[in-house]
């Protein structure tokens, strides 16, 4: 009988099979996991790191502060509300968040997000939720050291269906998290959009962050471009007027796992399409082009951006290559090819008539957040899609699928 290794033995093994960088980069990670944990558990052994719960006593703040100090600033574990939680971007970076040790308080009114996508962290002891409408206000006892504002939705369909409160998400609700931030000294970054820009000129494209806008106060869009901008100018006032400190994001078109499936993105439409070998429906003459930005990629953005030094206004995040829609076809064939390998039955085309106020092009010049953060996107549009077709792949064995459609059609 051949000699079984050792689990110690097959992980030499790999760690011998990475190249330099990749174990270098595991190493890391262990590391700062472990820097994690043990910040965890000295913190909760000095019985101050419940900063909800626990009342504040001098020396437990005085330990406490002395202890971070002597952390290196990159295992500092930090309290951070995030609204919009339960949604595709909300969840990806809970998970984040999660995973590295910090404690999360997560927001949402469910109006789009599902219980699904936070059901990992419900019975964590670092983890919050509460079911609230960012439209009222909202007081949070203890510290809170950051606040990701990424509640409302960047979908044309819900902006057909429901603007009002599209816009008064926008105002409303980004002031009323602006006066958290502003109370509990906490840092504030907005997920704004590339809607921003409103219709993107031929000549303006790819948008940076100096070209002030070609906006609609009068069209399908402009609910959310409208609506981003004006939260883009509370933010300026409340860091004008009562110094609180400000990040802005301009989001450009994201996918990946989790992304609703009735709000009329054209990723997960193609994706289920292919998946049910229906044909794809590609509105217009298919020369549309998108920029497709991973979700991780993102996520790094959000969260180098808050811990960034840079106050000098909105920053573009999005993916620097451009797609048609006859390219994505493509790009999502592949992917589906590979995830039902014998079982896949290839696609038509069919074409619709183009919509009013539908961009043409949308694609980022990130040249700013390179320069600012070193900041860049890592994940080949391939290996995401093939992610994200894996994950749309597996809700619909599990029927789930069919569940969340049901909770869609209940709104
Ligand atoms: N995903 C993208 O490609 C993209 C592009 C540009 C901008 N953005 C911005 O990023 C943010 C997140 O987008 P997403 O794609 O995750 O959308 P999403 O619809 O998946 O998530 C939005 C979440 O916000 C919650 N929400 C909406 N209104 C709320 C309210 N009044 N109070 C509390 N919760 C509320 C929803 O229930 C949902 O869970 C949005 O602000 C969006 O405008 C996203």
């Amino acid at each position: 009988m051949s000699k079984q290794p050792n689990v110690a033995q097959l992980f030499n093994e790999q760690l011998e099979q990475m190249g330099f960088d990749a174990r270098a980069e595991y190493m890391q990670r262990q590391f700062s996991n472990v820097m994690h944990e043990l910040q965890g558990s000295i913190l909760e052994a000095l019985g101050v790191y419940d900063f909800g719960e626990n009342p504040d006593g001098s020396l437990k703040e005085h330990l406490k502060s002395s202890y971070e100090d002597w952390l290196p600033p990159y295992s500092r574990r930090m309290r951070v509300v995030v609204t919009g939680a339960a949604g595709f971007v909300g969840s990806h970076l809970v998970d984040f968040l999660m995973k590295r040790g910090h404690s999360v308080v997560a927001i949402d009114n469910f109006s789009t997000g599902y219980h699904m996508n936070l059901l990992n962290w419900m019975d964590h002891k670092n983890f919050v939720l509460y079911t609230h409408d960012v439209r009222l206000p909202l007081k949070i006892e203890g510290a809170v050291d950051q606040i990701f504002h990424l509640a409302g939705s960047a979908s044309l369909q819900d902006c057909m269906i429901d603007p009002t409160s599209i816009l008064t998400t926008c105002f409303q609700g980004t002031m009323n998290m602006l006066e958290l931030a502003r109370n509990c000294n906490a840092r504030f970054l907005l997920a704004s959009s590339c809607g921003a820009y409103g219709f993107p000129l031929w000549h303006r494209n790819p948008q940076s962050e100096n070209f002030l806008g070609s906006v609609k106060t009068f069209g399908r869009r402009a609910c959310h471009d409208e609506g981003k901008r004006v939260a883009e100018s509370l933010c300026y006032a409340y860091a004008k007027q009562h110094k609180v400190e400000v990040r802005i994001a301009r989001i450009f078109n994201t996918f990946g796992p989790r992304m609703r499936i009735g709000d009329g993105r054209v990723i997960p439409i193609f994706i289920l399409q292919c998946l049910r070998g229906e044909c794809f429906t590609v509105i217009g003459d298919g020369n549309t082009s998108r920029s497709l930005m991973y979700i991780s990629d993102l996520i790094d953005g959000l969260v180098e951006l808050m811990l960034s030094d840079y106050t000098g206004g909105p920053m573009n995040f999005g993916k620097e290559e451009e797609y048609n829609l006859i390219e994505i076809t493509e790009i999502v064939t592949k992917a589906v090819r590979k995830v039902r390998g014998d079982k896949f039955r290839p696609t038509k085309i069919t074409f619709l008539p183009s919509r009013k106020d539908d961009p043409m092009m949308r694609n980022p010049d990130c040249a700013l957040a390179r320069e600012q953060l070193g900041w860049s996107t890592k994940v080949d549009i391939d290996q995401g899609m093939l992610e994200t077709v894996e994950w749309f792949a597996a809700m619909e064995k599990e029927n789930w699928l069919y569940d969340v459609e049901k909770e869609d059609d209940r709104r």
